[in-house]
């Protein structure tokens, strides 16, 4: 396919901004990373960026999304406010963290198909060898705005269910309006 670049208008948004500084000097070998650029910078792939990956790298809509939906890496919808990542890696899968993940799909209440929770707090997913092997089973969990990310180790159910616990609370007090004091000019 040719490749042909869209050229953002001043009525275009950020998001083509963004994918079409991205894209300038890119071709297809590099639509990985281009993906993770754009997924790095608003959380997920939404289809709009897909499509537009697509024209500007020369490739098929198709191709890109099969590549988005292939690597587990790549979320094509929203994440929750933490992002729980279960190493299933060959050293984690060993000391029982397919298992976990079972666990926090139960205590999150996932239906099969789901991987974020009603109220948006968790998304849950699994990844690949963080590099700790040693210190397995391993999970990572992010904030979506990437500004806070934790690696926990040796992790077991009763840990997992305090974590959980912990990071709700988090987010429930971070979703509520911030007290200020306003002090009124004297007359
Ligand atoms: S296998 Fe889990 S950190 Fe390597």
């Amino acid at each position: 396919m040719q490749k042909s670049i869209v050229l953002p208008s001043t009525a275009e948004t950020e998001l083509q901004q963004f994918i079409l500084k991205i894209t300038t000097d890119a071709t297809r070998k590099d639509l990985i990373q281009v993906l993770q650029a754009v997924q790095e910078r608003y959380g997920y792939l939404q289809k709009e960026s897909l499509r537009m990956i697509a024209i500007n790298l020369g490739v098929s809509f198709s191709e890109v999304y099969g590549v988005a939906t292939f690597y587990h890496q790549f979320r094509l919808q929203p994440p929750g406010m933490y992002v729980i990542q279960v190493c299933l890696g060959t050293g984690c899968h060993a000391k029982g963290n397919a298992n976990n993940f079972e666990y926090l799909r139960l205590l999150l209440g996932l239906e099969s198909e789901e991987s974020t929770t009603k109220d948006r707090i968790f998304s849950l997913e699994a990844a690949r060898c963080f590099g700790c092997c040693s210190l397995a089973p391993v999970i990572v969990i992010s904030g979506s705005t990437g500004n806070y990310s934790r690696i926990y180790v040796h992790v077991n159910q009763k840990v997992l269910k305090k974590i959980l616990a912990e990071h709700r609370e988090k987010a429930l007090q971070e979703s509520e309006p911030k007290r200020e004091m306003i002090v009124c000019p004297k007359k």
